[in-house]
């Protein structure tokens, strides 16, 4: 190819490229590596002949734990196998909502209040809460002490007092600003046991003696623990 030929041939592609870019078109754009951008899949609600169901979504396996904390028909769906009937059915237990979208001021349904699940809820408190909380709620944790530069605020301050159980359930559940949500570490009886064991240190601080029953009085009265 003699230099003039070339120069124009040069010229021409640049020009045709400079003119390509940023027009419209309604043609799908020209995707010369195709890497793996193409591939067949199955969409959930499709057939597939190769199972005898003839559904290409398998069904979860007996026992699946959700790891999607959020999203509570999900993870209602997937418990349910093992979960008993009222918690299946039993959204505030997953969202810690009512039907209204609002928290609720209270254990859901299926968790009843028994001393078991306020036991539960001190280990665990103790666990993953206390060493920035503190045991007694205040938020003078080891981990406050040795330098947190934002520390948490103490469960005893009338907003948090204030607040519906169900708020620190979804406290637990998703985080607060500098505070990582648990969702992945807790499971949702344990998000309840603690969020119960966190009132009963809340109404501890406020308590006087005659919240206390005629029967126990005596012990304290004696100092017995
Ligand atoms: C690593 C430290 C740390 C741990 C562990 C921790 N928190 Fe927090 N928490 C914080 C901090 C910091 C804040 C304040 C966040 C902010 O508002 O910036 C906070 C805030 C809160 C609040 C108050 C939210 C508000 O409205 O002000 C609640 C309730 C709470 N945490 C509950 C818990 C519970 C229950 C656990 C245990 C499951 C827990 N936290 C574990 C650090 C921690």
């Amino acid at each position: 190819m003699k230099r003039p030929n070339l120069i124009v041939a040069l010229v021409a592609s640049t020009s045709l490229m400079a003119a390509c870019r940023g027009n419209k078109s309604a043609e799908p754009p020209v995707h010369p590596v195709l890497n793996m951008d193409f591939q067949q899949y199955y969409r959930p609600a499709e057939r597939n002949d190769w199972f005898p169901d003839r559904r290409a979504a398998r069904p979860l396996p007996a026992g699946t734990v959700a790891r999607v904390a959020s999203r509570t028909n999900f993870t209602a769906r997937a418990e349910a196998p093992s979960a008993p009937e009222s918690r299946a059915t039993d959204s505030a237990f997953y969202s810690g909502r009512g039907p209204d979208g609002r928290l609720v001021d209270g254990l859901p349904a299926s968790v009843p209040l028994t001393d078991a699940l306020l036991e539960r809820g001190e280990a665990r408190y103790a666990i993953y809460c206390a060493p920035c909380h503190e045991k007694s709620g205040y938020g003078q944790g080891i981990v406050v002490q040795r330098g947190l530069k934002v520390p948490p605020p103490s469960f005893h301050d009338p907003r948090l007092q204030a607040m519906p159980l169900g708020y620190f359930f979804d406290v637990i559940t998703n985080g607060k600003n500098t505070m990582k949500p648990y969702a992945s570490q807790i499971p949702h009886d344990d998000r309840w046991a603690i969020a119960a064991w966190l009132r009963v240190l809340q109404v501890s601080q406020r308590a006087t003696a005659a919240d206390v029953p005629e029967s126990e009085r005596t012990k304290i009265d004696r100092g017995a623990p």
